[in-house]
């Protein structure tokens, strides 16, 4: 007999005289129905008991939760919601659930309490949909850059330099936080740490990869980043997932071609792949739009926003328009934004970017050539002086998904900004030796998976699209 999964035996068009599936219980009916989930799929296997010839001690012991190995029959069933049923022949009981205390009982839990559950949670069917997922994403993401002649490469967690040069670092160390070394000035001695130096966990594997750019040509990164900003919001986590590609002899025109086929092209691919676990989210997205006034409510369904971004170009926006729609734009029943924009060169609020997507463009916008000073020092300055080649990503529900550039590659002018921006020279000598060597255009971008992962599943708060959220006062797992 061949153990197979629940979701290869619901695809079976024929009835086989003996199967074999392993599974967690959902629930237990009437001392006959069995619903078991394995995590292949959405949906369950019901397995029918034969309770006259099942000891009693068994049938105690099938609990939500349980873990049980079933032989049986595959027939076809006789209730509807599947084609398929087991007569079961066998129960083993693999492991007890109490079900008692079993936090994962057979009713709707709030996203809040499923988050101090956050080990028990992928056992509901939203996050066994949402991690599939995000799997799928991943996959799709390494397909893409495969198929694309890129090469993956690991940039380092641990870091001396801060790429994006804000200051929101997380301190790795090994010497005594309660008794560190201490210089002759009173300070705490780095050179007697492990590295010899400051090191951090890395908030960028751009830098790295820029190097990797400029000898193997088209690099990506997709690795775990960190930021230690205090900001407690739903699209903010402490430890993030990043995707960075880089490309040698690519403008920031080239850019924005890649990210808009890329993105497009990992979105079309759970389209393709994930459509059972779309279907079930945009049911319970649909679900929590009816509880919201009329005004609010999305017109659109899950799925057609994916299918939106596939099929639609994305707006392309430079910050001075952008700021120009912004001031004359009269957004709610107030007519202003919270933040009012009246200086070109100020950063936009999340409030403005939502404004230009979901209302003024209604679709996917990227906007590009900011004003230099709210940019980090390695984008490539443009002829006018004041901005740089810097292009972000906005999507609707989302805001911010992609940041990148076309980065600085001449020498000089590269050294006169970070002398600017007080950025030790000695620090990144490194990364200017890349410009005395053989130096050419080269641009690439960042997208932050969770993000990605939001807006695919429809899901809210960015705690819930990862296995286990690092946020302010929040790494109980
Ligand atoms: O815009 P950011 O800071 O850009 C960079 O780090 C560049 N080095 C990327 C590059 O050009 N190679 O971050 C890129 C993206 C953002 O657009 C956002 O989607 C995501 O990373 N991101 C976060 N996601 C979750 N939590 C956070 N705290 C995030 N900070 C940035
Ligand atoms: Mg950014």
């Amino acid at each position: 007999m061949q153990l197979r999964t629940v979701s290869q035996l619901l695809s079976q068009e024929i009835t086989l005289p003996e199967v074999e599936v392993k599974g967690w219980v959902r629930t237990f009916r009437a001392n006959r129905f069995i619903a078991l989930n394995d995590g292949s799929t959405l949906n369950n296997i019901q397995c029918v008991v034969d309770f006259e010839n099942t000891d009693q001690a068994i049938l105690k012991r099938i609990t939500t939760g349980a873990a049980l190995h079933i032989k049986g029959e595959l027939v076809e069933s006789q209730g509807k919601g599947q084609n398929v049923e087991i007569n079961v022949s066998s129960i083993e009981i693999l492991g007890d659930s109490d079900a008692e205390t079993f936090p994962i009982q057979p009713k709707k839990h709030s996203f809040e309490f499923l988050r101090e559950n956050a080990h028990l949670r992928t056992r509901t069917n939203t996050f066994g949909a949402v991690m599939r997922l995000r799997s799928s994403l991943s996959f799709a993401i390494h397909k893409y850059f495969n198929e694309n002649g890129f090469y993956y490469m690991h940039a380092p967690i641990i870091t001396g330099s801060d790429a994006e040069g804000a200051g929101e670092m997380f301190r790795v160390t090994n010497l005594d936080a309660k008794n560190p070394p201490l210089n002759d000035e009173g300070e705490v001695d780095f050179s007697k740490d492990f590295f010899g130096k400051e090191t951090n966990l890395t908030v960028s594997g751009q830098l790295e990869a820029e190097t990797y750019a400029m000898s193997l040509g088209k690099v990506y990164t997709f690795g775990p980043t960190f930021r230690a900003e205090n900001s407690n919001t739903s699209r903010h986590l402490a430890e993030f997932w990043m995707i960075e590609p880089e490309v040698a002899f690519m403008d920031l025109a080239g850019n924005m071609d890649l990210a808009e086929d890329f993105m497009k092209s990992v979105i079309a691919y759970v389209l393709e792949n994930n459509r059972e676990d779309l279907e079930f989210l945009d049911k319970r997205l649909q679900d929590e739009e009816k509880t919201k006034p009329q005004a609010e409510r999305s017109d659109m369904s899950l799925i057609e926003k994916l299918k939106f971004v596939t099929e639609n170009n994305f707006k392309r926006v430079s910050y001075t328009e952008a700021i120009d729609i912004l001031r004359n734009s009269k957004p709610n029943k107030k007519k202003k934004f919270k933040y009012i924009i009246n200086k070109w060169g100020a950063d936009l609020q999340s409030e403005h970017e939502r404004f230009l997507v979901e209302k003024h463009f209604k679709c996917p916008v990227i906007l590009f050539d900011y004003p230099a000073n709210i940019k980090a020092f390695y984008m490539r300055l443009n002829e006018d002086g004041k901005t740089v080649r810097a292009m972000d990503i906005l999507f609707p529900g989302i805001g911010e998904i992609v940041g990148g550039s076309q980065r600085e590659e001449r020498l000089e002018v590269l050294k006169e900004k970070m002398k600017a921006l007080d950025i030790d020279e000695e620090e990144l000598w490194w990364y200017l030796d890349l410009r005395k060597y053989g130096t050419a255009v080269h641009s690439g971008f960042g997208l932050g998976f969770e993000r990605l992962v939001m807006f695919a599943t429809g899901m809210g708060n960015i705690r819930d699209v990862i296995p286990f959220p690092r946020t302010p006062q929040n790494a109980e797992f």
